[in-house]
């Protein structure tokens, strides 16, 4: 630990020890869009709630005007029943039509140091003509289409493109590997993908095309590829099939019809991880989602589109960059900034290199990347003008007390306050939040649902627990971004979110409220693990590793890390004949990584002779976890061989990464 760092800490102990809460500063509550704080008491009703989303609904574009506002027959919403709009209509051609078409929409940065400024006029423009070349391929209404791409200017021009045909897109993220895009593509039957030669991270090229056509090679839906030229390096091509990007945009007139859309049409899918080996794609529709996103990125992030700078890091292939960086920044003619590689690469304040560039008046990140820069310690960005910074958000996984209040000081110049906030790829939008007009904030708390949600924290029976205590958080009143279901499995949709307590909805996060009644989210309750906030399902890591020739058995559970929130730690049963070495180890962690993504290759493989089971032959997974934690064991008499928790215990034969 280097001095700098030793002294961060100790200033944050102190921090922390005062048990400060932090209310919004006056020189921000009087310019805040919302500081009336009966907000929340008043969207509670039933009315309020109805008023508060028709207010916020009848701030976009229709093309016809709804009837009602939303109907709910668990576990189904409409929203904005009878409406028609297109999303593309509402994000560009309303604000150029207002007379804002040289508002910067996005300032671009490539890793290599490359740059692009687009403003709304030239992003209509873009869109208008891709729209064309996807027409042109006989992309209609209704045509899933994949994506794959490295964050450049043409991913959100593809998704808008997309959304002005009406043809949903499924993005898929760029660090996923060819198995994980080829299982994508086919769910969805998607008959065009869009991606790019390669893409830039760490000065390395991640070759997308590459992976795409493996992809594409396994599945039977694909008639075009589209491909952008970013990094120029090599590709197979396949003249019947694949299209360059500035070929097919090239001579294509600059205006392009939008589609109308049902306010229930489907906007895209997102696939996402269960507790099954098999993601589910997560339907978003169109009006309820718009306003949702729209509405929550206002409001949480204090939006002054006129002079605000707003960057969000997250990558656009996870749900966050869909709500905030493409569709409710855009709706609400936001000036963001898009950074397409490593915050640290290839210095260590490359972030807020960028961030001071363009004057970012608002970041939104990840609890991991705080930690990492907490890391590195604040003299490494201190030669970097932050001043214009004014508000702060984090997303993703649970923010610790530490780097929250580390957040708030050295980034934040302790002047801007932080929203920390809870939401989902299911929820499409925020559900819990600050606003930070009018909220005392606690460290490490996300405080309080969003006004009109309703949410609560049971126990085991479904009894809502009283303040103090810890239990399960459920969502009791439909919200307008709310996933519609899962895509060709309604089953799983209905048994996932609203069976364990019928009729509410069951995010998979445990959550205690304090005695002042605020929420602090405590991680996942299911299988499911979150590690520097990715979303990985420990069975599909499972089957991966199952996958491998020398594998017989393994279970996966997450154990907590310090920097990444959770790692993956697997267990690991050879078959006979293979023999445990740090090759080997090796060798399941690039598996892993082909089958499903690099994020998602486990930190530590413990190969183990058995594994604790129930005398059904479940694998007792809270058992592995508490060995992984070395936490006290607890009771384990319903084991088939007690024995087997003793020898993993002793088990040497652990290769950490
Ligand atoms: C977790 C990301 C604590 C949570 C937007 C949730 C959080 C899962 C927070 C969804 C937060 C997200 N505090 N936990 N502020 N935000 N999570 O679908 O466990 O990638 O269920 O959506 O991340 O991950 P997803």
């Amino acid at each position: 630990m280097t001095d700098d760092v030793r002294t961060e800490t100790g200033a944050i102990e102190n921090l922390l020890r005062e048990e400060r809460t932090f209310p919004p500063p006056a020189s921000f509550v009087a310019d805040a869009l919302l500081s009336d704080r009966d907000i929340l008491a008043r969207t509670a009703s039933e009315e309020g709630f109805r008023a508060f989303w028709t207010e916020e609904g009848n701030r976009l574009d229709w093309m016809e005007p709804w009837s009602e506002l939303y109907s709910w027959e668990v576990p189904y919403a409409k929203w904005f029943i009878g409406g028609k709009l297109n999303v593309s209509v509402n994000c560009l051609d309303r604000h150029v039509a207002a007379g804002l078409g040289d508002r910067v929409a996005y300032f671009w940065e490539g890793e290599p140091g490359d740059s692009r400024t687009i403003t709304y006029a030239e992003l209509l423009d873009e869109v208008c003509r891709f729209t064309n070349a996807l027409r042109s391929l006989g992309v209609r209404k209704g045509d899933r289409v994949a994506i794959y791409m490295p964050m450049i200017p043409e991913l959100p021009v593809a998704m808008l493109a997309c959304a002005r045909i009406g043809a949903p897109h499924s993005v898929v993220f760029g660090g996923f590997s060819a198995d994980a895009l080829a299982g994508r593509i086919e769910d969805a039957a998607c008959t065009v993908v869009i991606t790019a030669d390669g893409g830039y991270r760490k000065g390395a090229s991640v070759p997308l095309k590459r992976n795409a056509d493996e992809a594409i090679a396994r599945t039977t839906s694909v008639e075009h590829c589209v491909v952008v030229r970013r990094t120029g390096e090599e590709v197979h091509w396949y003249p019947d099939r694949d299209h360059w990007y500035h070929d097919l945009v090239a001579g294509q007139p600059a205006v392009a019809d939008p589609e109308p859309m049902d306010s229930e049409d489907l906007l895209y899918l997102l696939y996402t991880s269960g507790t099954t080996a098999r993601p589910k794609g997560i339907m978003h529709t169109t009006a309820g989602y718009l306003v949702g996103v729209a509405s929550t990125h206002r409001y949480i992030f204090d939006l002054h589109p006129e002079t605000d700078v707003y960057w969000c890091m997250a990558d656009i292939g996870w749900v966050t960059g869909h709500s905030y960086i493409v569709y409710g920044p855009l709706a609400n003619a936001t000036s963001g900034i898009i950074y397409e590689g490593a915050i640290d690469f290839p210095d260590r304040d490359r972030w807020a290199q960028i961030a001071a560039k363009y004057r970012a008046t608002i970041l939104y990140t990840a609890p991991t990347a705080i930690r990492a820069l907490m890391k590195y310690g604040h003299t490494e960005f201190e030669r970097d003008d932050l001043s214009s910074l004014r508000l702060l958000g984090s997303v993703g996984e649970p923010i610790n007390p530490e780097a929250w209040a580390w957040y708030w000081k050295y980034i934040g110049g302790e002047r801007c306050p932080v929203v920390d906030t809870w939401w989902q790829t299911e929820t499409g939008m925020i559900m819990i939040s600050p606003l930070p007009g009018i909220t005392t904030l606690k460290p490490g708390s996300a405080t309080f649902p969003f006004p009109g949600v309703i949410a609560d924290v049971l126990d085991e029976a479904g009894n809502s627990v009283s303040l103090g205590q810890g239990g399960y958080l459920v969502l009791d009143r439909p919200w307008p971004a709310m996933l519609r279901g899962i895509y060709g499995d309604p089953e799983r949709y209905q048994q996932t979110y609203w069976s364990r307590y019928p009729g509410r909805y069951f995010p998979g996060d445990g959550c205690k409220r304090d005695d002042d009644g605020y929420y602090w989210l405590l991680g996942r309750v299911d299988d499911v693990m979150n590690v520097s906030g990715h979303r990985i399902s420990t069975t599909e890591v499972e089957s991966a590793l199952v996958a491998h020739a020398a594998v017989a058995e393994a279970a996966v559970v997450g154990r907590s890390d310090p920097l990444t929130g959770q790692a993956i730690f697997s267990y690991v049963i050879l078959r006979s004949g293979h023999e445990p070495s740090d090759a080997l180890a090796g060798e399941l962690r690039e598996h892993v990584a082909e089958m499903i993504g690099k994020f998602a290759r486990p930190k530590q493989i413990m190969f183990t002779p058995d594994l604790p089971k129930t005398r059904s032959g479940k694998i007792m997974r809270r058992l592995l976890r508490d060995i992984a934690e070395q936490r006290d064991l607890g009771d384990v008499t319903t084991l088939a061989d007690a024995g087997v928790v003793n020898t993993i215990r002793e088990q040497s034969g652990t290769a950490e990464e």
